[in-house]
């Protein structure tokens, strides 16, 4: 292994905190940190892409006079399928009127009726309620915040920089504490690549944040953003954190279905404002499958368009908004509108053809209510992690909430401790990054083909349904692929490719794994060799964590 030839010293760059990710989990953590000490974002591109920039229906939030937070409450409760872990989704659910107010100060120009915000519709919310900038809201709230960042003081931007691995305290000194297992190790920093030079960085700090979004480059399909390749969730894996419930990924119904159209998402509040979905026949197929037709949870509605389509054998379904007036449509879906119209499709005129597309991971690194990690030292929020809120199946628009309401818990807890002196100060000597014997990448049709691979089996092997011979099959391959990778990286000088599927292998692992362990069918996870919820034994998350000597060890209980 000729990358672990690391050596104590040289140059390690220290700040109190580290977030890696620049998103609105990241950036509003790092804006409330910044106030008190001095921190640096990591951040893949540039500071503006992120998996936020791409929402595009908005911030669930009990924000009117007809709605309450009980009424919030009960359809998380409802959409996570028994596993959302109540006193988050109360957090949460409370948290949400002053994470709008914030967001507002930060200058977020939510859309408004007169003097009021004005609330859209979306699947299984029983009020309006999304607060949302027409079909670009996650846009003009990246905008916001990366206008406050870029410029301040104390905050250190690293753009096309990517974190590679975790620093942790028993790979440093060689400690082993208690029974010798990682799981007390502490989080001390973070390798960095600079994609400029690809030179690697050390990044020493008290604090490390993980918010580097989701994981929906492990499938073919997605409406993520390429950047979306499971790098907090596969590092804090191999450092040791324990993950929960990665067998619940969700895919969104409805992506524009065109060769060239990488899954461009069609928003949820379409429906929300009385899309249909139609078969190729022209009829509305959700009348029968739920008492909320169209705007049924998303689960539901994406299994529903699969079945639809595995029996019919068609390519697609259609979303029809075209009963609706053309001016409110231009008015309400300009970004839609205008994005569709360069493929060839007049939302206006016709029914528009699209498929489901993984859209979010439900599961990732456990956090407790502060966003604490499992290892000391070591923070996480919104996709990146598993909080109990989302539970089986997350309700939409209600991730860019957690993110906001999590920031202020992060920074709370991070303050906190910094002012009563809890947390270590940056360590100065940590090992510098040396590349030994690895040699440049020669072959880079190896990574492109793990990739595709990877991407392949995910999608066919462990999508909306599943079955244990699917999910068999999936682990031997993606099994094998991790060995091929785990080789090639040690023996490679390193390049952001090759970091990215390193991460999204362990990412496919996780996921495989996970849904291997789940032995019934609920929320977004449909095994059909287990058909039914089985509440009596599976009420339960999935927990997954290395062991001391690297092996996989899974639980099944309490968070
Ligand atoms: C959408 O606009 O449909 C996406 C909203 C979400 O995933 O929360």
């Amino acid at each position: 292994m000729t990358h672990s030839g690391m050596q104590l010293g040289g140059m390690v760059e220290t700040f109190d905190t580290v977030v890696v990710g620049s998103g609105i989990g990241g950036l509003c953590t790092a804006l409330r940190l910044a106030e008190h000490m001095k921190v640096a974002i990591i951040t893949k591109r540039e500071l503006m892409e992120s998996n936020t920039r791409y929402a595009q229906g908005g911030m669930a939030a009990v924000l009117s006079e007809n709605d309450d937070f009980e009424l919030h409450i009960e359809d998380t409760l409802q959409a996570g399928a028994g596993l959302c872990h109540p006193d988050v989704v109360n957090m949460v659910v409370k948290g949400g009127p002053e994470a709008i107010s914030e967001l507002l100060q930060y200058g977020v120009p939510f859309d408004r009726d007169g003097s009021d915000l004005s609330l859209a519709n979306e699947g299984a919310h029983s009020r309006r309620r999304v607060a949302r900038v027409k079909d670009q809201t996650g846009l003009a709230i990246q905008r916001a915040l990366t206008e406050r960042v870029k410029d301040h003081p104390r905050i250190h931007v690293f753009e096309r920089h990517m974190a590679v691995d975790l620093i942790t305290r028993s790979r440093t000194y060689s400690v082993t504490e208690n029974d010798g297992t990682i799981e007390t190790d502490s989080v001390l920093g973070t390798y960095v690549l600079d994609l400029n030079n690809h030179q690697v960085r050390v990044f020493s700090a008290s604090a490390t944040i993980l918010a580097t979004g989701g994981a929906g480059k492990v499938y073919l399909y997605t409406s993520n953003p390429d950047i979306a390749s499971g790098d907090g969730i596969a590092m804090a894996y191999r450092a040791g954190a324990r993950i929960a419930n990665m067998e619940f990924v969700q895919f969104h119904p409805t992506c524009l279905f065109h060769p060239q159209a990488k899954s461009f998402l069609i928003s949820e509040a379409t429906r929300g404002e009385g899309a249909y979905l139609l078969n190729a026949r022209g009829e509305r197929f959700m009348m029968n499958v739920h008492p909320l037709a169209e705007l049924a949870p998303r689960d539901i509605v994406a299994r529903a368009i699969d079945h639809e389509l595995k029996t019919t054998g068609d390519d697609c379904v259609f979303l029809d908004l075209s009963h609706r007036d053309p001016e409110f449509i231009e008015d309400r879906f300009p970004f839609i509108l205008k994005r569709c119209l360069e493929f060839g499709y007049d939302l206006r005129k016709e029914p528009i053809p699209v498929v489901p597309a993984a859209h979010y991971c439900c599961g990732g690194v456990l956090v407790d209510q502060n966003g604490q990690t499992t290892l000391p030292s070591l923070w996480a929020l919104g996709e990146t992690t598993c909080s109990g809120l989302h539970g089986a199946n997350r309700l939409a628009s209600n991730s860019l909430l957690e993110c906001a309401v999590y920031a202020k818990t992060v920074a709370a807890d991070i303050l906190e401790r910094y002012q009563s002196g809890q947390l270590p100060a940056p360590a100065p000597d940590l090992p510098i990054w040396s590349p030994g014997f690895a040699r440049p990448l020669r072959e880079g049709v190896i990574i492109s083909e793990s990739w595709d691979e990877i991407r392949r089996i995910l999608t066919n092997y462990v999508g909306i349904v599943r079955s244990n011979k699917r999910l068999d099959r999936a682990r031997r391959r993606i099994e094998f692929i991790r060995a091929e990778v785990h080789d090639d990286y040690w023996d490679t000088v390193l390049n952001g490719d090759l970091v990215e599927l390193r991460n999204l292998v362990t990412v496919a692992h996780l996921i495989v794994e996970c849904a291997l362990a789940r032995r019934e069918s609920r929320g977004l996870h449909f095994n059909v060799d287990y058909p039914n919820r089985d509440d009596g034994t599976w009420l339960r998350d999935t927990v997954i964590w290395r062991g001391g000597g690297g092996q996989v060890l899974q639980s099944l209980g309490s968070l």
